[in-house]
Formats: C-alpha cells, structure tokens, sequence
C-alpha cells in the first residue's frame, strides 16, 4: 500500500531524514517509535508531501507520489492527522467535518460514517472547535481524516498529552479502524499502546531506522533499551 525507499529531507541545509525505508502492507498496522527529536514527524509530513522529499521515493498503491502536492495524495486514499490535532477553533464541529468533506467531494454518508467512529463528537456538532478538551479536539482531527474515506490513515502522536479515559477511545478507534482493513502509519511514544495495536514496528534514531520487526520483537530489551529517554 505504501513503500518508501531511501527517503531523505530536512529543513534548509539541516538534513534529517538519511535514507528511510519501510513499507505497509494493506491493512497492515506499522508504528514508527523514537524519542523526541529523531525525526519522527519529518519522516510524516514528507511522506505526505508538506515538506519535500530531497533524495528517495514515497509510493502509494503503486503509484509513485514523491512529487504530488499533498491534496492529490489525500485524493489518492492517504489521509493525515498532524501532531498536536490540528482543527479550526473558530469554526463548529460540523463545520470542521464540512470543510473536508467539500474539499474531497465526498458524499454526506462519509461524515456520518466518521462521527461513528467518535460517538462522542455527535452531541457537540454545533459547538466551535475551539472549546472542546484537547481528547475531543484530536477526535475530531481524526474524524476529519475519515471524512476522506483513506486506505491508509497516517496518525502523529494522537495520543499526546491527552486524558487516559480519551486515550482509551482513541485506541479503540484505531483498533477498530484497522480491524475494518484500513492500513495505519502510527506514530507514538506510548510503549504499551504500540505493543496493543501495532503488527510491526520500526524505531527511528538521528534520521536513520535502528530497529524493526514484529510487536513479538518490541517487547525485548533491546527495543526498550533504544526507546529510553
Ligand atoms: N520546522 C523546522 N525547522 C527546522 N528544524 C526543524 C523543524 N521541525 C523539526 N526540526 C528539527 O528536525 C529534527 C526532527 O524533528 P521532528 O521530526 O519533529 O522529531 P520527532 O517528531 O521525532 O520528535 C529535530 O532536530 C528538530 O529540531
Ligand atoms: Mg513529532
């Protein structure tokens, strides 16, 4: 579903991805763990194309996608939920909803399809964005992303910072997203919860992959070691 091969970027002259390559399979779980500052995010936003790839290739459901603009990579199936659970404050929930929706086109049903997804969000449509708790606020962000209908839900931290009873419903969103066949490329720090979800796992250090394997192989000391603060 997605491949990429030797992907670098960075920031300016500073460089900070160096030849990443992984792969996820169609609905395949992949989480990408590593403490801050490794590269995480950066290895995210290029693949999704909001920062450009300077040398390696990002693929999609067999099309190469290295030069798309972000939009066509949505049209495409891939769908993002940045860190820090981006949504416009000013703007109600539903409106939030809408404002995907008409920019993929995308029939009513997709939006209903997603507030399933987070039951939560229904009773708060009218409410702006901007008053919600920060668990409903990254369960909007995450509902916006459905309203696309992805094949492949790429998620940054959604967990951050965020009140266990929330954390718990985000989980269980994201098991059962995964379990209705949808590919997720997770990002997160939360040891146990990648053990819980992920089929496979890769660990990032200083822009390179350091480790990788099975959520079997996560539970080993070496993994531990590698994620230590
Ligand atoms: N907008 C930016 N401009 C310059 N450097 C950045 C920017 N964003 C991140 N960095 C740097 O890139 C490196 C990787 O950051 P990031 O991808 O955010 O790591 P992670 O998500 O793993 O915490 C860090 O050294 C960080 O300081
Ligand atoms: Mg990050």
């Amino acid at each position: 579903m997605l491949s990429v091969q030797g992907l670098e970027s960075g920031y300016g002259r500073a460089r900070v991805l160096f030849g990443i390559s992984l792969s996820v399979e169609p609905g395949e779980l992949v989480c990408v763990m590593g403490r801050n500052g490794v590269g995480k995010t950066t290895l995210l936003d290029t693949v999704m194309g909001v920062l450009p790839a300077t040398a390696g290739m990002v693929a999609f459901a067999g099309e190469d996608v290295t030069r798309l603009p972000s939009h066509r990579r949505v049209a495409l199936g891939m769908a993002y939920v940045p860190q820090g659970h981006a949504t416009f404050p000013q703007l109600s929930v539903l409106g939030n909803l809408l404002v995907t929706l008409e920019a993929c086109r995308g029939p009513r049903e997709a939006l209903e399809e997603a507030l399933e997804t987070f039951p939560r969000l229904k009773p708060l449509l009218k409410r702006s964005a901007g008053f919600l708790s920060g668990g409903q606020q990254q369960q909007l962000a995450i509902a916006r992303a459905l309203v696309t209908r992805p094949r492949l839900l790429i998620l940054d931290e959604p967990t951050e910072g965020i009140q266990p009873s929330i954390v718990i419903e985000i989980e269980e969103a994201i098991e059962r997203l995964h379990a209705s066949g949808m590919a997720v490329l997770l990002v997160e720090q939360y040891l146990e919860l990648a053990l819980r979800l992920a089929d496979r796992f890769l660990i990032l250090d200083a822009g390179h992959v350091v480790h990788s394997g099975t959520a079997a192989d996560l539970r080993q000391e070496e993994t531990r070691r590698l994620l230590a603060v």
